[in-house]
């Protein structure tokens, strides 16, 4: 698929004032700092469209972007920074949870993952959560420039494994980097195959 067109349509708390519209809509979820920002400017090729940062808790929000005039894409904050209160740690997950868990327009949710780390207890319970509620969702690893390319396939071989120790099939997989843009055309493409279907 061809980004014609990217820009930002609202920011906000409340799943309640998303926009109203019917169009499709997919979301990328995951820990802090994990590179979901960064992977919505590298796949619609705009440098600053969602804002990013070194440091963890950048995204606080839902956000949405329109792309094509077709779909939204949304960045949400992430879960899990270990740096927050309680309490802010617990409004976020409510954000992030009755988002998901709302939202009639999310077709699809892409949970993040850290292609450098072995499989991390947070995430592995948000991925079987999101099974238990039926909500459909791929992983997409991100960093892949990091690593070697051996490396990589190892790490991304031992995370099915994982998986496949709770789960009778795998969900979608794609491996990206927002550096080298690796893997972007294949989440662009997944996602053309959805807005079809
Ligand atoms: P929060 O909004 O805090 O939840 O983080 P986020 O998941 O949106 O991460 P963000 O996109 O802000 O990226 C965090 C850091 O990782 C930044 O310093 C990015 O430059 C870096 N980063 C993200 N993706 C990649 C990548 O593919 N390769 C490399 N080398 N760095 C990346
Ligand atoms: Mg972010």
């Amino acid at each position: 698929m061809d980004i014609k067109s990217a820009t930002f349509v609202i920011s906000n708390t409340d799943v309640r004032k998303c926009p109203e519209s019917s169009l499709p809509e997919y979301a990328f979820i995951g820990r802090s700092n994990v590179g979901k920002s960064s992977l919505i400017n590298a796949i619609t090729r705009k440098k600053q469209l969602a804002m990013t940062s070194q440091m963890p808790g950048k995204t606080l929000l839902i956000n949405h972007f329109l792309i094509n005039n077709e779909w939204h894409l949304v960045d949400l904050p992430g879960y899990g920074y270990a740096r927050r209160s309680k309490d802010q740690r617990q409004e976020l997950a409510k954000i992030i949870d009755s988002y998901i868990m709302m939202r009639k327009q999310l077709v699809n949710l892409f949970i993040l993952v850290d292609i450098r780390h072995e499989p991390q207890a947070i995430d592995l319970e948000f991925i079987n959560r999101m099974g238990e509620w039926g909500v459909p969702f791929s992983i997409v690893f991100t960093k892949h420039d990091k690593l070697s390319k051996s490396r990589a396939d190892l790490n991304v071989e031992a995370y099915k494994k994982k998986l496949l120790e709770d789960w009778e099939e795998l969900p979608p997989i794609f491996v990206t980097s927002s550096e080298t843009k690796y893997g972007c055309s294949e989440l662009l493409d997944y996602i053309e195959q959805l807005n079809k279907s």
